[in-house]
């Protein structure tokens, strides 16, 4: 055998390889320095309507197409109900605002509510009615109590008077007598009609007059949870019958009237959200001029609320009207933060600042007034009748939203000019721009006339790009502008996000965490989507992927990012403590095309990423650390210049075999946090990191 070594080459050899064996990674968190202000309000949430964000998600309504203007061709989301020998016909009356037929006149309830169903009973002897489907199924649970509401009038089928030198009727109905006064009975019932969960009748009285029904439905307390359900208002007389503004609504979170479901409500208060920013997002502009999110018209009765052309692709109810999204804020202890329409509409129009924009900067103060103004001031004292005197906090205003897209250059006026009102009126209020940041976005335009004090920033990356970019804000200029990072997310998984995007998240937040003296606010978008697939007749519920809380009628569910959301602002400091890594192992994404093409390669980057705070009043570290790769990371800890430490801490750690494992809404609960007890925590010690983890470690003192 050959002799491989001499005795002096192998202590060579041997110190070489001890040399050579990887240090571990350590961190040192020098609490000797002062390190930064961490923001109260760093962690916030960003909401619009879209992938059915309210209609069909947080709002608790549970019918769809309430005042049956999805659809100007067809009553969306209503059927028919006919049984035994009952001849019955449904149809929508007056659906084209611009075009209604004569004999379809007369029906309009007021100026929003405009478009009934008909149902026209003509033979009886069985059940006939109209059935609404909810948003893909109404949701039935035991022992619960529903309240219905609805217009309903009952009429015989006579044609309704009309002058010589009016059009005459196009349709003539079959002569039916007015037998229509009696019982109507309405249910929650299975979609096959064989079980009913909960029903209860009213007495239509006798009048060619609108009226106003309301009933409480319960259902029984052995009934099995199920979304396979309709709502059925029916009769088993002839007659003809208008419906209108149709409403089912469950428990709602603080029993509040027109309100929210409950268990979204409870995903987000676990969040301990900052602030909310509202209401957009694309919501906010509306695809033309005049589609902007209509606040006036969503104000005060449901029956003054005609819904408006969204931005997504269905029409919002607007029942999560401006006080709605007020009433959310005080019910999770959050401070509003309300973007304003200022002129540019998704399809690219915009107004000119001057003369022009005037209109539209009064509307913004005016809906300001609105949220702040006491009961002394004329929107204050509207906001008092529609129930809530006191006026709420409010201390950002962003001034549009992405206006980056406006090619012409008309922010830098617009931004001045609403500024200016804003400021002149409210000096307090502190103003969001959204152009003039280093996102691709905002750094395609300039602002020259006004300094923003705050700036909006928007980043929708991979994992790998947000990795990549986790250092982003160390260096920004501290003179100038403050950001807010309105709208961010790594974007992977759909409908909701998975465990590796989940990674990217957490980097990014180390970034933004650390850097809290400048990013002073922050919101993951989008927040909801509701996650039922498409079928054959109906497209998917949802027009975004890659989202937080996703959920169906019966039940929701976290993210992995929605988890990482919930650590990071759950265990978080007011000073920023400054840590200094060495060893930290790196990652190197494989090439692509582009990098062949612009002959480059990939560099790496790193593969741990980690922040540090402190709570003063309590003496309490929280350290941060997120390992990115498929090994476990053994990394010493140095707390330099820390007092006295308590040997027992406290663990979080989220984590995942693959970077693909995920929640889903029939595995709700596969990635989530788990807490547990450390102990051995002294000035110098060593942890180890589990592969795919984000993990908080909070080291507690004995004294501060
Ligand atoms: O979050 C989804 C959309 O992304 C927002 O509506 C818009 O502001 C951005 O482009």
């Amino acid at each position: 055998m050959t002799k491989l070594f001499t005795h002096s080459g192998l202590c060579f050899f041997l110190f070489i390889t001890m040399n050579l064996k990887a240090q571990n990674p350590k961190l040192t968190l020098d609490l000797t320095k002062t390190g930064a202000n961490v923001s109260k309000h760093l962690y916030g949430l960003m909401t619009e309507e879209i992938n059915h964000s309210y209609d069909g998600g947080l709002y608790a309504e549970l019918i769809r197409n309430r005042i049956f203007k999805d659809n100007q061709n067809t009553p969306e989301a209503w059927s028919l109900i006919r049984e035994g020998g009952a001849k019955a016909s449904i149809q929508l009356v007056a659906a084209k605002p611009d075009n209604v037929p004569f004999e379809q006149r007369h029906q309009a309830i007021n100026g929003a509510l405009t478009t009934c169903l008909r149902l026209l009973v003509d033979t009886g002897g069985g059940r006939a009615g109209i059935a609404n489907e909810g948003y893909w199924g109404i949701p039935v649970f035991p022992n619960t109590t529903y309240k219905a509401s609805f217009y309903i009038k009952g009429t015989d089928s006579k044609p309704y008077p009309h002058n010589s030198w009016e059009p005459a009727p196009t349709v003539t109905l079959p002569v039916i007598a007015d037998n229509t006064a009696g019982p109507i009975t309405v249910s929650i019932e299975s979609n096959d009609g064989k079980t009913i969960y909960a029903s209860g009748t009213i007495d239509l009285i006798k009048s060619t007059f609108w009226k106003k029904y309301e009933l409480m439905l319960t259902t029984a307390a052995d009934v099995k949870p199920t979304s396979a359900a309709r709502f059925v208002i029916s009769t088993n007389r002839t007659g003809v019958y208008y419906f209108n503004l149709v409403s089912l609504f469950p428990p709602t979170y603080h029993d509040r009237p027109n309100g929210n479901r409950v268990d979204l409500m409870k995903l987000l208060a676990e969040m301990k959200p900052g602030f909310l920013r509202f209401p957009g997002g694309n919501f906010l502009e509306g695809p033309k001029l005049n589609d902007a999110f209509p606040w006036k018209s969503t104000l005060g009765p449901l029956e003054n609320r005609p819904g408006h052309t969204g931005s997504w692709g269905y029409r919002p109810s607007d029942g999560m009207g401006l006080l709605e999204f007020l009433e959310w804020c005080e019910d999770l202890n959050m401070e509003p933060l309300l973007a304003v329409y200022v002129g540019y509409s998704l399809d690219g129009d915009h107004v000119d600042a001057g003369p022009l924009l005037k209109p539209y900067t009064d509307d913004a103060l005016d809906e300001i007034e609105y949220v702040t103004g006491d009961v002394h001031t004329y929107w204050g004292a509207k906001r008092a009748t529609d129930g809530h005197p006191a006026p709420f906090k409010l201390s950002y205003v962003e001034i549009g939203n992405e206006d980056g897209f406006d090619r012409s250059g008309s922010y830098d006026g617009r931004f001045a000019q609403f500024y200016d009102a804003i400021k002149a009126k409210y000096p307090n209020l502190h103003c969001i721009a959204t152009i003039g940041g280093k996102d691709w976005l905002g750094a395609r335009g300039k602002l020259t006339i006004r300094n923003p004090e705050i700036v909006d920033e928007h980043y929708y990356r991979n994992a790998w790009e947000m990795e990549e970019d986790a250092a982003h804000y160390d260096n920004y200029d501290r003179k100038g502008y403050k950001v807010f990072v309105g709208e961010w997310a790594t974007r992977e998984g759909a409908p909701t996000t998975n465990l590796n995007a989940a990674l990217g998240d957490a980097a990014w937040m180390t970034g933004m965490e650390r850097n809290s003296d400048l990013v002073i606010r922050s919101c993951y978008a989008p927040l909801f989507v509701n996650v039922n697939k498409a079928t054959a007749t109906a497209p998917k519920a949802w027009q975004w992927d890659s989202d937080l809380i996703g959920y169906d009628a019966l039940t929701s569910y976290g993210s992995p990012s929605y988890y990482v959301q919930k650590m990071f602002n759950s265990y978080i400091g007011d000073k920023v403590v400054p840590v200094t890594g060495i060893n930290i192992p790196t990652q190197t994404r494989p090439a692509t095309k582009s990098d062949s093409a612009a002959n480059k390669m990939p560099q790496p980057i790193p593969a741990l990423f980690y922040v540090a705070t402190q709570d003063t009043k309590t003496g309490k570290l929280f350290l941060k650390v997120v390992n990115t790769t498929g090994k476990q990371q053994q990394v010493d800890i140095d707390l330099k210049g820390v007092g006295k430490l308590s040997p027992d801490g406290i663990i979080v750690v989220i984590k995942g075999d693959k970077p693909e494992d995920t929640n889903t809404i029939s595995d709700p609960k596969k990635i989530v946090p788990v807490a547990s007890k450390v102990s051995g925590i002294s000035k110098k010690f060593t942890r180890i990191f589990d592969a795919y983890s984000v993990s908080v470690l909070q080291i507690n003192m004995l004294t501060k």
